[in-house]
């Protein structure tokens, strides 16, 4: 029998550490309710139809909204962005919600999921399929409308800080 052996997390994270990830800001909204929240855990699913997908943590029950409202944009962040990206990723001071949003100028396209508006490229997402991995919840977005910027620097994550592009 195969013994599974489970690779240390603590190894696991300082090797992705290398990775150097895009940042996004995904967004969603629920009646009056409003969340975003900083990932890199977001990729292209395919062209045809338009599909793409993000990870989030399901043990934040702040994320609880994004499992329920059957949309998400998924806002790729510029150079510009960094503070958005600490306003929306818990960093100190905490902020409100409508203290993070404020940081930012958002609208809506189709879904009615807030789009920030001077993304590098924004996707606004109707769910799906939400599957659960342990600790966080894959959810695929078929992307309703697209807006994006002239060509301009991205932000990026790798060794633990951001960079630019
Ligand atoms: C660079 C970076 C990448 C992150 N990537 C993810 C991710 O892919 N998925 C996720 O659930 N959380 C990710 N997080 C953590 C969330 O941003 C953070 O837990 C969340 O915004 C905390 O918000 P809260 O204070 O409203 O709970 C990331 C944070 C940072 C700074």
């Amino acid at each position: 029998m195969l013994d599974r052996q489970r690779m240390d997390p603590a190894l696991y994270r300082d090797a992705m550490s290398r990775f150097a990830g895009h940042v996004q800001l995904v967004t969603t909204a629920l009646g009056v309710e409003r969340r975003g929240v900083t990932i890199t855990a977001a990729c292209s699913v395919s062209d045809s139809p338009a599909t793409v997908l993000i990870c989030l943590n399901n043990s934040n029950a702040k994320n609880e909204i994004f499992f329920k409202s059957g949309i998400f944009a998924m806002n790729t962040l510029g150079a510009d962005h960094q503070a958005l990206a600490d306003a929306f990723s818990g960093k100190t001071p905490p902020l409100t919600v409508d203290e993070r949003f404020a940081a930012g100028r958002f609208e809506t396209l189709v879904t009615g999921a807030p789009v920030l508006a001077d993304a590098l490229a924004a996707f606004d997402c109707r769910v799906l399929e939400i599957k659960q991995a342990s600790t966080h919840n894959i959810i695929f977005g078929e992307v309703m409308a697209i807006r994006y910027s002239e060509p301009k620097p991205a932000l990026l994550y790798m060794n633990r800080g951001y960079h630019t592009l």
